[in-house]
């Protein structure tokens, strides 16, 4: 049986060509940006400053972990796209992840977090990888004892939170919040998208066109190029892996979702390597390469390949901008870390 692509994709797919054509030929930016698939990326406006600069803390702070040595930064590293740049994930003990880190960069923009989806925002993620014994390996009972034992904090969560409590739902709305600051606009395809054509040059329009016009467009679209859907990896042709991961059936117990996964967002491709939940795909070029074949059942040549790749590459936005924080101190009554035991 010759499997369907997405939905509506035949249609939107002759609509978005011809109407952007046409936009293109009148020469009016704002209404060819109208009629794109993919919009640009907003700056981000902070409206609670002190809850951002916490919730940064939080992000960089290794006593979050049982071995005192992992914060979320390790796995997101944000010098280096919001990701760790490795197959799969180290943890707690050095053990080996399960599964590939996404980058944290522009995630409050899917429409759930993991590859599967099981968190619906990211205040529900954040408490996930504290308690998690495969990565931070801690409790969210001894990280808000670890916090609560650090009189600096106590004052900073009092002063955001207007409470005394210290709770771990105040930890993972403080991360959350920093979290949503991490968008990286003013990509040069966004710049193109808002009406300077000479942002991007001929091959990398040209790899755009290819994009939209084999259809990667009918899963990587909007803000995020991908992020607002789960599809199967591997529509028409099986895609062969060792990692058992099984994709949102484990989250749906609908085993027609078996294998389907977020269609990850493409914004800052370049920087995200290696590729795909289980990390096997070390170049965007081979990235490419599967995609066409097994979700389109197209071969790209060689020059189309690289045409893509440098399209891609034109996602790249402006990172987040970061002064590293200076963490409080431990007291003398914060537990210590048993990273060996
Ligand atoms: C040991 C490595 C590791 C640590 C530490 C870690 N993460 Fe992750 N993170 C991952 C992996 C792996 C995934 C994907 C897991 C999955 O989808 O099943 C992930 C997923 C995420 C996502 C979802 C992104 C998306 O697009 O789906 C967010 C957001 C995130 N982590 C934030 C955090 C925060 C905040 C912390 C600290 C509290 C943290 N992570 C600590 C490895 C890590
Ligand atoms: C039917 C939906 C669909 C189509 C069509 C599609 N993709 Fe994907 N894409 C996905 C899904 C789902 C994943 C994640 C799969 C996984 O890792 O298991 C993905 C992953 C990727 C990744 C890896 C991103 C990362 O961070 O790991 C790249 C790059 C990519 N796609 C590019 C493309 C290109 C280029 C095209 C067109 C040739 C395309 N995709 C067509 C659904 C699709």
């Amino acid at each position: 049986m010759k499997k369907k692509l997405p939905h509506a994709y035949s249609v939107r797919r002759f609509v978005l060509g011809a109407v952007s054509a046409a936009a293109m030929m009148t020469g009016s930016a704002a209404l060819a940006q109208a009629q794109e698939p993919v919009q640009p990326v907003k700056p981000h406006k902070v409206t609670e400053p002190a809850k951002v600069e916490l919730g940064k803390k939080l992000f960089f702070d290794p006593r979050l972990s049982r071995s005192g040595f992992i914060s979320c930064n390790s796995c997101h590293n944000l010098s280096m796209g919001g990701a760790d740049n490795i197959k799969t994930s180290i943890g707690d003990k050095w053990q080996k992840g399960p599964i590939n880190s996404p980058t944290v960069l522009n995630s409050s923009l899917n429409l759930a977090q993991f590859w599967d989806g099981r968190a619906k925002d990211l205040r529900e993620q954040a408490g996930g990888p504290i308690a998690n014994p495969g990565e931070m390996a801690f409790s969210h009972d001894l990280a808000v004892d670890m916090l609560r034992s650090i009189p600096q904090y106590v004052a900073e969560f009092k002063s955001v939170f207007g409470n005394d409590k210290l709770t771990i739902g105040e930890v993972t709305a403080a991360i959350a919040a920093f979290e949503e600051t991490l968008v990286t606009p003013h990509a040069r395809f966004d710049q193109w998208l808002q009406g300077n054509t000479k942002a991007i040059n001929a091959q990398e329009l040209r790899g755009y066109q290819l994009f939209k016009n084999s259809g990667c467009v009918a899963c990587h679209n909007g803000v995020n190029l991908g992020g607002s859907s789960f599809q199967k990896m591997g529509l028409i042709e099986p895609y062969k892996t060792d990692n058992p991961a099984e994709g949102r059936s484990a989250v749906t117990g609908n085993d027609a979702e078996r294998f389907s996964f977020k269609v990850p967002t493409l914004r800052n491709v370049e920087l995200t390597y290696p590729y795909f939940h289980d990390g096997a795909a070390d170049t965007l070029s081979q990235a490419v390469d599967t995609m066409g074949r097994i979700q389109l059942g197209k071969n790209f040549s060689k020059t189309e390949n690289a045409d893509i790749v440098a399209f891609l590459k034109t996602l790249t936005g402006e990172q987040p901008k970061l002064v590293l924080p200076i963490l409080p101190p431990s007291s003398d009554a914060t537990k210590r870390p048993q990273p060996f035991d």
